[in-house]
């Protein structure tokens, strides 16, 4: 390596350092992020089952946006099991081997959980949509730099646009399988807005420090898609506040179809554009059925003492339960070794369990 070549990988590394310093463990938009694999469009859209033509088109045009939308079905199907772990309806079935979500039963009907699970999914599509792009990894999003030509710098731009991108993405792929005019597609697409609306909610202020060469004279801030752990908490209430909604016929040709709030009588209210609507009572998600992709509460774990709705009486639906020995492994003893590892050891732990019959 001649002399000039380590000079200029030195360089290279310092200015990288410049970078990082700027950066102020603000690693968001980090430009030495290295880009993704080229995402190609059968790689990604043969193997989600149960595409619509739209959607399938949407993929073929936007693979790589539509692989983050499918990362946010995942990441909302997680955090949907999260919020509903203690319930009998645990959300568990949306998360079947090679079956799309919406394709479920469940989503078919109109009860307050099937509202949650449409809005969850709707707001993982924009959070993680929102996120990749300001991660600069979407072809037709990004947050990078850009040449201002007039004084041949290259500047900030921000990305404010970020989660408007999300959210225009999520409810062309996601409100397209719900273009009918019908009653159920009606409320299915206001429980996908709510979802997104949420979003917006609860945005989140991100700031970059940059400049030329490293001096972090300018500052650039910009709003960000919330934590999802947030977005599941805001809906969780949500869903214990939902309204339940009906059809009113109009007599219109429009054949358009209006929601009114169901207890409302007088005034025919509408339902608020930021909580979700039901249309149907719920079932108590003791039995198991296949009809409705609901597991039953047999097999669960329930709490004897805990006098929320995991006791085991509310839980086993009066079934009664079982105790059970079950061991386990864990990592335990954990020490820390300068620097920087920790070394754990195994081991094996016991405890009862309550299981409901
Ligand atoms: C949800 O319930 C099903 C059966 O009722 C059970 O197999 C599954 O482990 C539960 N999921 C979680 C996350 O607790
Ligand atoms: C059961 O519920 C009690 C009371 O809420 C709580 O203190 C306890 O940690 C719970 N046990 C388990 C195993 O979750």
């Amino acid at each position: 390596m001649t002399v000039m070549t380590s000079w200029i990988l030195l360089w290279l590394c310092l200015a990288a350092l410049m970078t990082h310093r700027c950066n102020g463990g603000n690693d968001v938009l980090g430009l030495d992020i290295p880009t993704e694999p080229n995402l190609d469009p059968n790689t990604v859209c043969k193997t989600y089952p149960d595409l619509t033509a739209k959607q399938y088109s949407l993929c073929s045009r936007y693979p790589d946006v539509t692989a983050s939308a499918i990362q946010g079905i995942q990441v909302a199907i997680h955090e949907c099991q999260r919020q509903f772990k203690t319930h009998r309806w645990n959300c568990s079935a949306l998360e079947r081997k090679n079956k799309n979500p919406h394709s479920s039963p469940f989503l078919a009907r109109g009860y307050k959980e099937t509202a949650f699970a449409y809005a969850i999914l709707a707001a993982g599509v924009v959070t993680q949509v929102a996120r990749a792009c300001s991660l600069g990894k979407l072809e037709s999003c990004g947050c990078q730099p850009v040449l201002n030509h007039a004084t041949n710098q290259w500047q900030w731009k921000g990305c404010d646009h970020n989660v408007e991108f999300g959210n225009a993405f999520g409810r062309k792929f996601l409100d397209s399988e719900d273009r009918a005019k019908d009653f159920m597609s009606k409320v299915n697409r206001h429980n996908n807005k709510v979802g997104r609306m949420t979003v917006f909610e609860n945005l989140r202020k991100m700031c970059k420090r940059h400049g030329m060469s490293g001096s972090c004279e300018m500052k650039t801030c910009w709003r960000a898609a919330p934590q999802f752990h947030v977005v599941g908490e805001v809906l969780k209430q949500k869903y214990l506040q939902a309204s339940k909604v009906q059809m009113i016929n109009t007599n219109s040709a429009s054949g358009r179809v209006r929601l009114r709030l169901v207890y409302k009588k007088k005034r025919r209210k509408r339902p608020s554009k930021s909580s979700l609507v039901f249309y149907e009572t719920s079932p108590n998600f003791c039995e198991d059925s296949s009809w409705l992709d609901s597991p039953g509460t047999r097999g669960r774990y329930c709490n004897k003492t805990s006098t929320d709705i995991d006791n085991c009486e509310t839980l086993c639906c009066g079934r009664g339960y079982n105790t059970l020995k079950v061991t386990r492994v864990e990592r335990c003893n954990c020490r820390f070794h300068w620097c920087c590892y920790v070394v754990c050891k195994k081991c094996l732990i016991s405890d009862w369990v309550t299981v409901c019959k």
